[in-house]
């Protein structure tokens, strides 16, 4: 183990005594270390792999490839082997290597957040009440609240303030064994505000451990000063199409174009365009569909080639067929429903029996999702969307990771991959979504780096 490395001065033997571990200046952030040598993991009670090609359908969904006495080695990041513990001990590198014996806990891959809007400037937990006491989420939107609520703050806000924000987040996302998120922009709307976002989320990829996948989302309503008549929001549109889709590209700030189609926000035919603009400028879709109402946006993003159309509450029989049929990722996101008070919920079973290729998220944001806990949307998964906790891990990691076009780097714990994992302080994986909103997540790993770890 290298000279300062963060497993310094660590026990090397035997169960990790983790009380004399601290954090350096109190940031763990400052522990940019990556491990640069050998480690074996090992002593877990179970190693969900995920293993296997490519994303998972139907009854393969819930193939999730445990190892009961199984072991890891790590090599400068990345995963070198995996296997039974008799097999991989028995190897020379393992036999020089750090030793880490996570004490019968279970290890998965780190969790993949597939949809999430990170930069924001504030809660809107006034609103919550708002919607507590009767009044819907479409209602407080057409009063000027919801989306543009949050546009209002996010303009006011320094860049400064909204890195630090996100950057608290990021902390959070990584206590929960999130080691990757998607993170769109959307609460700019306009030039200088959507970049600036997206700015950010470059910038907190580079400077902390998690990766952050970014879109662009300039369609995510129309904002206030294009309201009022039906031209301006065509000049909105006009003003993505123009300007900032072109920009976004050219600056190579985003990997992916979202819409909310939606009444009260875009059209299909509106949709529909942004997300052509946004391909001819390799910018790839993802759709916000099917949540509030049925608008036909899952099979206009399947006819795109969308790489994933999310929310799906008010899917058809014939979308669902058509889903089963895509590479289209159904990416479900039973937070919304839940932090709503809403009876709908998206048709899991009926999209896995399909043979849709399903997701999960959080959907973190500050209208319809504010938590940062894939365990609590494994959760809610199992028990509203009636996946089994197997199905959900495969949803949250190796299928979430294709829906981002990263399923060959991240998503399960198979020799080459980067070592992302989540040590979760329970002794069988299905105890994670059991736990509902209780943080069992003990240790997280991003590139072999230790990037939280339970006191
Ligand atoms: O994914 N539906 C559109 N966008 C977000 C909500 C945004 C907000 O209310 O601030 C969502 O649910
Ligand atoms: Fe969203």
């Amino acid at each position: 183990m290298g000279e300062g490395s963060i497993l310094a001065g660590l026990p090397s033997q035997g169960r990790w005594s983790v009380s004399s571990w601290k954090p350096e200046n109190g940031n763990r952030w400052a522990l940019n270390c990556a491990v640069s040598n050998s480690l074996l993991i090992s002593g877990a009670s179970q190693i969900v792999t995920v293993r296997g090609r490519g994303p998972r359908r139907g009854d393969a969904l819930s193939s999730i490839g445990v190892l009961h006495h199984g072991a890891i080695l790590l090599r400068d990041g990345l995963i070198a082997a995996v296997g039974p513990s008799s097999k991989i001990e028995k190897l020379q590198e393992s036999k020089k290597a750090e030793k880490f014996d996570v004490g019968g806990r279970v290890v998965l891959p780190g969790f993949v957040d597939a949809h999430t809007h990170l930069i924001h400037a504030a809660s809107r937990a006034e609103e919550y009440e708002l919607k507590i006491r009767g009044t819907s989420y479409e209602e407080i939107a057409r009063r000027g609240g919801g989306i543009l609520n949050s546009v209002t703050k996010l303009r006011a806000a320094t860049a400064k303030e909204l890195k630090s924000r996100a950057r608290g987040f990021l902390e959070k996302f990584t206590e929960y064994g999130t080691t990757t998120i998607e993170a769109k922009s959307g609460y700019g709307l306009d030039v200088t505000s959507e970049l600036r976002i997206l700015s950010l989320h470059k910038e907190l990829d580079a400077e902390q451990p998690l990766e952050i996948v970014s879109t662009f989302m300039g369609a995510h309503v129309v904002p206030t000063e294009y309201r009022g008549k039906a031209r301006r929001t065509q000049e909105y549109l006009e003003l993505l199409e123009e300007q900032l889709i072109p920009e976004v590209a050219k600056n190579g700030l985003a990997e992916f174009c979202d819409v909310f189609c939606e009444r009260g926000a875009f059209s299909r035919s509106e949709s529909r365009r942004v997300l052509e603009a946004g391909k001819a400028h390799a910018l790839v879709p993802r759709v916000h569909a099917e949540q509030l109402s049925n608008t036909g946006a899952a099979r206009m993003g399947i006819e795109l080639g969308a790489a994933s159309c999310d929310h799906l509450e008010y899917l058809q029989p014939a979308d669902i067929r058509a889903l089963g049929k895509s590479n289209t990722v159904a990416t479900l996101l039973p937070g919304c429903d839940f932090h709503l008070g809403l009876q709908r919920y998206a048709p899991a079973r009926e999209l896995i029996a399909a043979g849709a290729i399903v997701a999960l998220a959080t959907d973190f944001n500050p209208g319809t999702s504010p938590t940062l806990s894939m365990p609590m949307i494994l959760s809610l998964a199992c028990s509203r969307l009636r996946m089994t906790p197997a199905e959900a891990i495969v949803a949250a990691t190796i299928n979430a990771a294709y829906s981002l076009h990263r399923e060959k780097r991240v998503g399960s714990i198979e020799r080459s991959k980067q070592a992302d994992l989540g040590v979760f302080e329970v002794a069988d994986y299905r105890e994670i979504p059991y736990y509902f909103g209780v943080n069992t997540c003990w240790m997280t790993m991003k590139r072999g780096e230790i990037v939280h770890l339970r006191d």
